[in-house]
């Protein structure tokens, strides 16, 4: 199994403490650079896993792909974890190894935890408040929209399939014991929990 683990902002007390279980419990543990190297260093011996920055997209999806060689055959064997600063799902290397794992060594199985990402961070250390609709940009363009208080998550997906999404979630009380996803759109219901959102891809 491979589990991307989010380690936080950089601040050794803002790891989870699942994230610090997994890695205390895992035969193998790759990070992306030495930030995250230091902060797991309480709990396993990283190895740093190279991805380097190079135009050439045939070299490229090489070393992609020789990454990905490795970890699949630990994650045969046993729990590799990948520690990603802030959150493994959110602009991060891991969605990219995801789906070169998914597409050359589809039987190994992926899962995530989440960490405290850079934009609550932020938002923490600099005394902000959001408290209307907000964008976060890397300066591409915008492709997903993430609605909460999804109490009428039907009409949520009818206003985003208007403005040109057409991939959505339904997740309501995640991480607890009445969690419920759906993904299939025509299986959304009606009304939803307030601990509910719907997630749009377009
Ligand atoms: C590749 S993204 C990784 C984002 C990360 N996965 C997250 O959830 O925060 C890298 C960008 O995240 C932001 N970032 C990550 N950690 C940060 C920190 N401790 N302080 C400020 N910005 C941070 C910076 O904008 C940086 O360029």
């Amino acid at each position: 199994m491979l589990i991307g683990v989010g380690l936080g902002p950089g601040d050794p007390e803002l790891l989870t403490l699942k994230a610090v279980d997994i890695l205390k419990n895992s035969d193998k543990v790759y990070v992306p650079g030495r930030l995250a190297k230091d902060l797991v260093a309480p709990y396993a011996d990283a190895e740093i896993l190279e991805f380097p920055m190079i135009r050439d997209i045939e070299v490229l999806n090489a070393l992609w792909k020789e990454n990905a060689d490795r970890i699949a055959e630990e994650a045969r064997k046993g729990t590799v974890v990948f520690g990603l600063i802030g959150d493994p799902n959110f602009f991060s290397t891991f969605s990219h190894l995801k789906k070169v794992m998914r597409k050359h060594y589809s039987d190994v199985e992926i899962a995530t935890v989440p960490g405290i990402s850079s934009i609550t961070s932020f938002a923490a250390r600099t005394d902000v408040a959001v408290e209307s609709s907000f964008e976060v940009s890397d300066g591409s363009e915008i492709g997903y929209k993430i609605h909460l208080k999804a109490t009428h998550p039907k009409t949520i997906v009818k206003q985003l399939q208007a403005e040109g999404y057409n991939e959505f979630i339904f997740a309501e009380r995640l991480f607890s014991d009445n969690e419920l996803i759906i993904r299939k759109k025509e299986e959304i219901p009606e009304k939803g929990n307030y601990f509910s959102i719907i997630y749009g891809k377009k």
